[in-house]
């Protein structure tokens, strides 16, 4: 077949463009803010990662402006070169220390940061176990690896053990997503620590999700289940609670000292503007110093998944800020996208791949700065667009 064949065979997105059901690629003319606008249309947003509304606080973007001043606008490089700033290395030292751990190494994107510790980490013998509903950053990663890959069965202990037992004294990392990205159900962490330590593996939790947002002092899902000594890696994402982009891990020193020279993904890539760096350090600082915002998001969370669920969805095992509004079947899940959207609300629709076959979905996501009246005016979009489409 020649090359670009493929290109013209693919025709599921022209299809959906064709039928007006096409959801991606929206252009928002707005910051991510409980109100946005699309298309000249003012929509509330309930699809924004932006889950403590950092993006737009006053303190976070006068220390991007004031590192541009200062550093400019790209660091012309990679980190293993010209490209390191005093103020990824002052970033570093603040993650470490709000995580717990030895050292931190900043990423210029958290799925680079999942490429570059699994390729690094698992090398040729070794194996890596992931759970089936992890993200792809970490399904990836796994790809590039020359080690061995198992998944077990979505937060499957008895099948973890089954992967486990294969392990047979070769080294091995555990790498499982703290929140899950499209469903928002919890890692059961206890019971994987335990496995971890019978099988002499390691574990690495990816905290995208789950960073400022979870545990009291929002440092993430092992703090939540008060695990944080036995998880040994912790991954995270700045481009969620954090307000800007980038990713990180923090753990062991000598851990992040073999990833700065053996993570091609941060070698071989240019470094993190000073503006995202700068953001993402005043983000920690208004984390740290206005905790009622996480809770805040904590009570938007429980009233949304208690309504939801009481108007009779099926919002699955979701714990968190993130909850799925679960529909089976992908014509049924993009006709409610486009229900919502003339209820000008944004949401966004999860299919095959990103959720496995048959569970397609409505993932819905909130933040600390919507009010009562955006809580209320998406959950009368959804009764109606629910009772329409004889969900409900
Ligand atoms: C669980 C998880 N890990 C990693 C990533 C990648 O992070 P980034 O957007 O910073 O590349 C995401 C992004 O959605 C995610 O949900």
């Amino acid at each position: 077949m020649e090359l670009f064949e493929k290109c013209r065979r693919f025709t599921a997105a022209r299809k959906l463009m064709a039928a007006g059901y096409y959801a991606y690629f929206q252009p928002v003319a707005s910051a991510q803010e409980p109100e946005v606008t699309v298309n000249g249309r003012r929509m509330i947003m309930a699809g924004s990662n932006n889950y403590l509304g950092l993006t737009t606080h006053p303190l976070v973007k006068e220390a991007a402006c004031l590192a541009i001043e200062r550093y400019g606008t790209g660091c012309g490089g990679s980190r293993f070169l010209n490209g390191t700033l005093d103020l990824h290395e002052e970033l570093e030292r603040k993650l470490a220390r709000f995580k717990g751990r030895e050292a931190a190494l900043v990423f210029s994107t958290g799925f680079q940061t999942n490429l570059g510790i699994l390729a690094a980490l698992g090398g040729k013998g070794d194996l890596l176990v992931t759970d089936r509903w992890d993200h792809a950053s970490i399904v990836d990663g796994c790809r590039l690896a020359f080690g061995e890959t198992r998944r077990f069965h979505h937060n499957d202990m008895a099948d973890l053990e089954r992967a486990l037992s294969e392990s047979r004294g070769r080294g091995t990392l555990i790498a499982v997503d703290g929140v899950f990205s499209m469903e928002g159900d919890l890692a059961n962490l206890p019971e994987i620590v335990r496995l971890a330590r019978a099988y002499g593996a390691r574990v690495m939790v990816d905290d995208a999700h789950a960073t400022g947002v979870l545990g009291k002092g929002g440092r993430g899902t092992p703090e939540h289940f008060g695990v944080e000594q036995e998880v040994d890696l912790v991954m995270g994402t700045c481009s969620k609670a954090l307000a800007s982009i980038g990713g990180f891990v923090a753990g062991p020193a000598e851990v992040i000292h073999f990833l700065k020279h053996r993570a091609r993904s941060l070698m071989f890539s240019a470094s993190l503007p000073a503006p995202c760096v700068a953001a993402i350090s005043a983000a920690l600082d208004v984390i740290e110093a206005e905790p009622e915002r996480r809770e805040r998001l904590w009570e938007n969370a429980r009233l949304m998944k208690r309504e939801l669920t009481a108007m009779g969805f099926d919002t699955g095992a979701s714990e968190t800020h993130i909850i799925p509004v679960i529909l089976r079947e992908d014509r049924l899940a993009f006709r409610f996208w486009k229900l919502l959207q003339q209820h000008g609300i944004f949401c966004n629709p999860a299919v095959s791949p990103a959720v496995p076959k048959g569970r397609a979905l409505i993932r819905t996501s909130y933040m600390a700065t919507h009010t009562p009246e955006h809580l209320e005016r998406i959950l009368t979009a959804f009764r109606k667009v629910g009772k329409r489409l004889g969900v409900l």
